[in-house]
């Protein structure tokens, strides 16, 4: 093997033309998903504009800027009027994501609709299930119903794509069931499969209105300590009939979206979430650091560990900087 002095890396990091002919990894903006609050006020986040609100009104309009810049799906989120212990509110067929559903889907047709199924925005106690009354933990098995009638419900209004996030066992292949046995068989099941338990939600439980009220989401979150775990549970989301499979966060697991990558044909997805997004903007806020730069190197990275398509609040962003 030719080692230095006749082998030279850096002549094709000579210039900006040479680079570009042999990188590796490229980042299109139509692998890219945008996540939007739907929520019955908008709330504009200066800060955070990835964690503002839209009226049913406005997200029309955000929805339309978007398809028109090239951003080619949206995953939409709901903050409802009101909460119960339940989480009613998240199979509603007037909530406000089944009526922002009708609204996209009939006047923004070409974009792809992605709905995060769960409950915890629609709880009063913020849980991702069903929660009884002096018993620690979230119960699994009645929690799967709930999931699979809120599921049914996004598909009816017009999902292309339910997406899963509760992390109870057994939730795809309800949701699977309840699509097929109402005749949504055309609708895809994307499985946050391998979620841990991350600090770096911070930002998006204060967009979502979604933190716990008590305790914390550890007991059906994965351990950010396992990855063989996380393998398992993609295993298993195949089994019961995922389409796709999520790894999120991304950049703390990029080791898990390289594994998942290589274990199974399923296109991967992963989501580059509210703090990955927050530390950058706060750290570029002040001047530590390049937001664009930080940004692009952040997508590309969990690109190039093996992510098909990645969810992140910088889609918008980046439809304007490629
Ligand atoms: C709902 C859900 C959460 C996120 C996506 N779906 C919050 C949570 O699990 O606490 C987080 C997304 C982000 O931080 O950007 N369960």
């Amino acid at each position: 093997m030719a080692t230095f002095p006749r082998t030279r890396l850096r002549r094709l990091r000579r210039t900006g033309a040479l680079r570009e002919l042999v990188r590796e990894t490229r980042l299109d903006v139509r692998d890219f998903v945008m996540p939007l609050f739907v929520a019955p006020e908008p709330q504009l986040n200066e800060a955070l504009p990835g964690m503002s609100r839209f009226s049913l009104q406005t997200v029309v309009r955000e929805a339309d800027e978007l398809a028109s810049a090239g951003v080619g799906a949206v995953l939409l989120f709901g903050v409802p009027e009101e909460k119960d212990d339940e989480g009613s509110g998240a199979w509603d067929p007037d909530g406000i994501v089944q009526r922002a559903l009708r609204e996209l889907a009939e006047r923004v047709p070409e974009l792809v609709l992605l709905t995060d199924v769960c409950l915890c925005e629609y709880t009063s106690h913020g849980h991702c299930g069903v929660v009884a009354p002096d018993e620690p933990g979230v119960r699994n098995d009645e929690t799967l119903e709930l999931l699979a009638r809120t599921a049914l419900s996004h598909a009816d209004a017009g999902a292309d794509a339910v997406c899963p996030s509760d992390m109870m066992d057994g939730r795809v292949g309800a949701v699977r069931t309840a699509l097929d046995d109402a005749g949504h068989d055309e609708i895809a099941v994307v499985s946050y499969a391998a979620k841990y338990a991350s600090a770096f939600y911070g930002p998006f439980r204060e967009a979502a209105d979604s933190a716990p009220a008590f305790g914390d989401r550890r007991g059906y979150q994965m351990d950010p300590g396992n990855a063989r775990e996380a393998l398992r549970e993609c295993e298993l989301d195949v089994a019961e009939g995922a389409d796709v499979l999520m790894i999120k966060p991304a950049l703390p697991n990029l080791d898990v979206i390289s594994a998942v990558r290589e274990r199974f044909d399923l296109p991967v997805a992963a989501y580059n979430v509210s703090g990955e997004y927050a530390m950058v903007k706060a750290a570029g806020a002040r001047g530590w650091l390049d937001e664009r730069q930080a940004a692009l190197e952040s997508l590309t990275s969990i690109k190039r560990a093996g992510a098909d398509l990645i969810v992140s609040y910088w889609a918008k962003d980046l439809a304007a900087w490629l």
